[in-house]
């Protein structure tokens, strides 16, 4: 990497960067007073806190080991990464650009750049529109919408701890605003301020007479708006929310991070709440550890977000039919990622906001401490589904857990729950093992099986336990280097990646692991700080191939035999053609590879059925799959 960073930047960097904020984010610190805070040290083992902090001085010392310095000497020793990779990692958390990146033409400067100053531009404009509509809602404290947020019961305080803003009941009063601080009319547009008449294209303000609630990116930097109505049965939605821009994707959203994190990791949880205002009242209530996804259902990029703060994650949904549905889809995808999940329940038709309101932080604190482990709240939702009196109700009903029992990555968790469900259901736990073991039988072990035998020994079971990365055909392989070798060189690639394939359709080779791997860090906006990770994999798969890319990402489309095609095309167009085609058709063979190994599956578990219900359910889950096969339909990113 470039050596080359100016002082300017680093003392960018240095005046952003809260060294507690940082260091906080590895591992975490607790307040001693003073300005002061201290944390079990990260770089030797104790069992008493003598790694020091101390916030004015911007440094870090451990009385253990002896080992301080500033924020970039903490993040140098807890990466392993020299003096630049630490400033470009520090640099993409407080969103610092650094411009060093070499460029092939001028003309791919120049777009670069353009990209850059656009996202600033848009950062810049919403920042001003967050302070302008929090001034409008204090200024005119007669206005509907203020009036609106005290029937809510929201003081002033915390109004302003969440920025919350409103928006004049007008057509071009943001317009005007936005005008007046020098902002086009094009980019009020871009950032999502200002919405367009679909056939006159005329534009005019998309948030009016509606209460606004900025939307902060993990580094505090607001990114978008969600606005409410004021009115009790508008014909309007309830909620507008921005578009998507460039700095606002909403699936790697989530609502009060930056408020949130300290707390999620001092408390040890994250409770996720369905939106702003519950998440509001879990704060008031002391519970400052609550996000809640932005505009969207919980997605796969939001859980690994939370994953890099905690393990246990408290789903806090409404109690009616949608919540329990977003529930069980919430844990679909945080249990094979190894998250302790519990449910915090409310009275029917109750969410945390109306708990608040009726009792209290008391109220509130009695739900969270109620939270139930997931299985509970599972088993129980499943069983109702079903005639419990009757063999065939008990036979739905372990269907309908197993593939939640096969979520679970960890052994000794997924045999307690299978013998939980069991002593539920008052059937033998063996019966349980051997539904899971016919669908063991036909999964190949390269990808995320978790299906784990029901043991005749306990041996064998555990052998089984290890990922081990056969039996990929070739062209699978050679699909998976290639989009590793266009991510590496192009963001945009990766960024496509992260909307169209999911986890698990990547294998767990070192390959596959490493794309996942920039995929993710892609997603937190960490793309060119990406090396350090990725080495990280590398020295523990020690993978020739892998370290051979990773060497020399530039010469990585060499080595997968592109050469002609893409690394020596000079002309911009050209370019991206071949690499939209190059990306196309290597994601459509993965997933056809992943679609029909899910097809072979249950195919062999057709064959093995016993009962009609369960033919019929797998019938329905081939159906499903079919689709996807038969074609291809390239998603938008
Ligand atoms: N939401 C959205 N668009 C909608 C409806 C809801 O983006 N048309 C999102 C918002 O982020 C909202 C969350 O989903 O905060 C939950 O919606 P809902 O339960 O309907 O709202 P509440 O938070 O309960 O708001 P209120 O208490 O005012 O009804
Ligand atoms: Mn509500």
């Amino acid at each position: 990497m470039n050596r080359a960073i100016s002082d300017e930047i680093v003392d960018e960097i240095r005046t952003r960067c809260n060294i507690v904020d940082i260091i906080g984010s590895y591992i975490p610190v607790k307040k001693a007073g003073h300005g002061t805070w201290k944390a079990l040290c990260p770089f030797h083992q104790e069992k008493t806190p003598s790694f020091n902090i101390n916030e004015q001085r911007q440094h870090y010392h451990c009385f253990g080991c002896g080992k301080g310095g500033d924020v970039f000497n903490f993040v140098m020793e807890r990466e392993g990464v020299d003096f630049p990779n630490a400033v470009h990692l520090l640099a993409s958390k407080c969103s610092v650009v650094i411009p060093e990146k070499t460029y092939s033409n001028p003309e791919e400067r120049r777009q670069s750049q353009e990209r850059v100053n656009q996202r600033e531009r848009i950062y810049a404009i919403n920042e001003e529109f967050a302070a302008w509509y929090a001034a409008q809602l204090h200024e005119h404290p007669a206005s509907p919408v203020a009036q609106y947020l005290l029937t809510r019961g929201i003081p002033d305080d915390i109004a302003a701890r969440f920025r919350i803003g409103a928006a004049p009941d007008s057509w071009d009063a943001s317009f005007k605003h936005g005008a007046a601080l020098g902002f086009s009319e094009h980019e009020l547009f871009e950032s999502g301020i200002l919405t367009s008449n679909e056939s006159s294209g005329k534009m005019y303000d998309r948030f009016r007479n509606r209460l606004i609630f900025p939307i902060w990116n993990e580094q505090g930097k607001v990114v978008a708006f969600s606005a409410r109505t004021i009115e009790k049965n508008s014909e309007g939605a309830k909620y507008v929310n921005s578009p998507e821009t460039p700095v606002f994707k909403k699936g790697n959203i989530l609502y009060a991070l930056p408020l949130a994190r300290q707390e999620i990791q001092k408390l040890g949880f994250v409770i996720l709440c369905e939106g702003q205002l519950d998440v509001i009242a879990m704060h008031r209530a002391g519970f400052c550890n609550a996000v809640a996804p932005q505009g969207t259902a919980f997605t796969d990029e939001q859980a690994r977000i939370l994953k890099r703060y905690t393990d246990k994650l408290y789903i806090s949904f409404d109690s009616d039919s949608a919540g329990i549905k977003a529930a069980v889809r919430a844990l679909e995808i945080v249990l094979p990622m190894d998250f302790e999940v519990r449910i915090i329940q409310f009275p029917a038709g109750r969410d945390p906001d109306e708990i608040f309101r009726e009792s209290g932080s008391e109220g509130l604190k009695l739900m969270v401490d109620g939270a139930v482990d997931f299985f509970e709240f599972l088993c129980r939702h499943i069983l109702s589904q079903f005639d419990q009196t009757t063999p065939f109700g008990k036979s739905r009903s372990v269907a309908e857990a197993i593939p939640f029992i096969r979520k679970i990555s960890q052994p000794v968790a997924r045999d307690l729950y299978i013998q939980k469900l069991a002593a539920m259901l008052n059937v033998k736990p063996d019966t349980i093992y051997q539904e899971l073991n016919k669908i063991r039988q036909n999964e190949s072990s390269a990808f995320r099986s978790i299906v784990k035998p029901a043991a005749d020994n306990g041996q064998a079971a555990d052998a089984s336990l290890k990922e081990q990365p056969i039996d990929i055909p070739a062209d699978i392989i050679h699909a998976e280097e290639t989009l590793l070798a266009l991510s590496l060189n192009f963001e945009d690639v990766c960024l496509r990646l992260s909307a169209d394939l999911s986890t698990e359709m990547i294998s767990l080779t070192p390959i596959g692991k490493a794309l996942n791997e920039l995929i993710k860090l892609t997603i937190n906006g960490e793309w060119s700080n990406a090396n350090a990770s990725l080495a990280k994999i590398n020295s523990e798969c020690s993978d020739a191939r892998l370290s051979m890319f990773l060497a020399a990402p530039e010469f990585s489309m060499d080595l997968i035999g592109s050469k002609q095609s893409m690394a020596l095309t000079k002309d911009p167009a050209k370019l991206e053609a071949n690499k939209h085609k190059a990306v196309s058709d290597n994601i459509a063979a993965i997933k056809k590879y992943f679609y029909e190994k899910q097809r072979t599956e249950l195919m062999n578990r057709l064959r093995n059925a016993s009962t009609p219900e369960e033919k019929q359910e797998l019938m329905k889950q081939l159906n499903a799959i079919i689709m996807p096969l038969s074609s291809h339909p390239p998603r938008k990113a």
